[in-house]
């Protein structure tokens, strides 16, 4: 499976979701591939503290840009079970390169920080690479969430009603582990001391990702 984690919007959680998909899917025996087609390279960043901390980062790492997204990935794709593509927050040729060749999308949206030109910016840019790759599957995030229930309501609102993306039902709080556990190279499920919302609520999260992929690959 090829995700690629991406949006309009900077400082959203890409990379931290990026990278915690990694090492999730990683961690279930899965062989894995990262892409950082961001060139802030944070998630290249998050691959070097791993290794300063755990040694064997268990998965690959490289960085790529602008069409290389698409052919690198194309010829490394019979490699891995699964990559993952951090695109990084603005509309580039390395996000619509990811964008070719990935199975499913994931945009996380920050509620509080939720504006609707960026929701329309993603639709566009959405509506396009559907034509190129029609069997690309949408979803949004929302990251970074209060206990703000209006908030939540209104931005899932907003986001169902532009039909292109289905907002997951497993949202992720704002918690300072999930910065903390990242700066130190885990995934907040490996990261002491234990948090266990947060661990509780990534994890619920990506076995959403992973039941509806099921799915749809059973619909296919
Ligand atoms: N759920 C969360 N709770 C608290 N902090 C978070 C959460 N998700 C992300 N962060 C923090 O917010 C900041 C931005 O997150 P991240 O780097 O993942 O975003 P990004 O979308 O990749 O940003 P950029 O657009 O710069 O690439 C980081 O400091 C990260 O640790
Ligand atoms: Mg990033």
């Amino acid at each position: 499976m090829i995700y690629t984690i991406g949006g309009i919007k900077g400082g959203s959680g890409k990379t931290t979701i990026a990278v915690s998909l990694t090492v999730l899917l990683a961690n279930k025996g899965r062989k894995v591939l990262l892409v950082d087609a961001d060139k802030q390279g944070t998630a290249t960043d998050f691959s070097q503290w791993r290794t300063e901390s755990v040694g064997d980062t268990g998965f690959t790492s490289i960085q790529l840009s602008d069409i290389q997204v698409r052919n690198e990935v194309q010829k490394l794709k019979a490699d891995y079970d699964d990559i993952v593509i951090d695109a990084g927050g603005r509309d580039t040729a390395s996000q619509r390169a990811a964008l070719v060749v990935s199975d499913v999308f994931l945009a996380p949206f920050a509620p509080k920080s939720f504006d609707i030109w960026t929701l329309e910016q993603v639709e566009e840019l959405l509506n396009e690479m559907q034509i190129a790759n029609p069997n690309l599957k949408a979803y949004a995030i929302l990251n970074k969430v209060d206990n703000n229930q209006k908030d939540i309501e209104e931005a899932k609102q907003y986001i169902e009603e532009s039909k292109v993306l289905k907002v997951l039902n497993s949202c992720l709080h704002e918690r300072k582990v999930f910065a903390n556990a990242s700066a130190a190279g885990y995934a907040v499920t490996e990261y002491t001391p234990r948090n266990y919302k947060a661990i509780s609520e990534l994890s619920a999260l990506f076995l959403e990702i992973l039941e509806l992929e099921e799915k749809n690959r059973e619909a296919a």
